[in-house]
């Protein structure tokens, strides 16, 4: 072979590096994820994940309005409720810090995807992400699966009463999927699309998230709903169901270590594929970047782009607004 063909040759000059490339990586397949609480000039820094904030509705509309300068066409919207309960019950109110805010951002732009996480962890007090069973499986604290449904569907539903554009269900109850879809076609949301976090890890990653969203659960974890991280089988079969179901868009969760996941879902299913690349690959890569190890927007746009290669059309990232500027820049 050597030396008539020299891979090289097409190596030479940024232009030439340009016309072969094989994945783009643009501002329009990110989506940026973003913490809202209730008050007002509120921009608190977020301890575990330096460069993201708790936002009051006011200062998200700032927020947003910079990243969509900066070419950012959709958020992912997670609520901080003033109380929490058993049941989560704040989650569907109409004065929830998330209704109130993806009404205010749907006054504020016309050219922006709104998606709203539906969960209840951030909003029960014992932190878990569906009701706790009650009678004689009460003393083992299992999650009750399908006293769960209707909660999840009346947050979802309030979601998009509230203008919500994109509903993306994360708690991994079984058949929540097509629970929600008939609750929000019932109340005439039939065109209202779901982004399902079809196959969700139990993963160590979110780590820095629950400290954001003070959400850690009270007692035992989560293995009993999310995914084991040594299966891939399964999570073709969780995509399978949840498009049977109704959904629009599948999620694997989390990215970096789930690209082959992503590749299989991808192979098996033509469907638009989503990626989140999660709270604690944000903060490994920017604390490594703060000691100097690492050169930050260049490893940000590598990683970005390995999810692209590995089968995501869109991918959910808090460096979604630096990487749509350094896409334009
Ligand atoms: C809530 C939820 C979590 C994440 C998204 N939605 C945390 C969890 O399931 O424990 C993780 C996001 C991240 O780590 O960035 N169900
Ligand atoms: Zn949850």
């Amino acid at each position: 072979m050597f030396p008539a063909v020299r891979p090289r040759r097409l190596r030479r000059s940024s232009a030439l590096r340009g016309l072969v490339r094989e994945t783009r990586l643009t501002p329009e397949s990110l989506i940026y994820p973003l913490f809202v609480r209730h008050g007002e000039g509120v921009r608190n820094e977020i301890p575990s994940m330096p460069g993201q904030y708790h936002f009051s509705p006011d200062s998200l509309v700032d927020e947003v309005g910079a990243a969509h300068q900066e070419g950012v066409r959709a958020v992912l919207l997670f609520g901080l409720p003033e109380s929490k309960d058993a049941e989560g019950s704040e989650s569907w109110s109409a004065t929830g810090a998330v209704q109130l805010a993806v009404a205010k951002l749907k006054q504020n732009f016309d050219d922006l995807v709104v998606a709203t996480d539906v969960c209840l962890c951030e909003y029960t007090d014992h932190g878990h992400c569906g009701l706790i069973a009650g009678g004689a499986a009460a003393a083992t604290g299992e999650v009750d699966n399908d006293r769960t449904l209707p909660l999840l569907a009346r947050s979802a539903v309030s979601h998009a009463k509230a203008g919500a554009d994109l509903i993306a269900p994360s708690d991994m109850m079984d058949g929540r999927i097509g629970a929600l879809r008939d609750a929000l076609d019932a109340e005439g949301f039939e065109s209202t699309p779901i982004l399902s976090y079809a196959a969700k890890y139990a993963s160590a990653y979110y780590g820095p998230f629950r400290e954001a969203a003070d959400s850690a659960p009270q007692f035992g974890d989560r293995r009993s709903y999310q995914m084991d991280p040594a299966n891939a089988d399964e999570a073709l079969r969780e995509v399978a169901l949840d498009l049977d179901e109704g959904a629009d868009i599948v999620m694997v969760k989390p990215a970096l270590a789930y690209l082959d996941v992503i590749r299989r879902v991808r192979e098996r299913f033509e469907v638009p594929i989503a990626a989140y690349n999660v709270s604690g690959e944000y903060s490994m890569l920017v604390a490594a970047a703060e000691r100097g190890w690492i050169d930050r927007e260049r490893t940000v746009l590598e990683t970005l782009t390995s999810i692209r290669r590995a089968g995501a059309d869109m991918i959910l990232t808090y460096h979604a607004r630096e990487a749509a500027r350094l896409l334009n820049g």
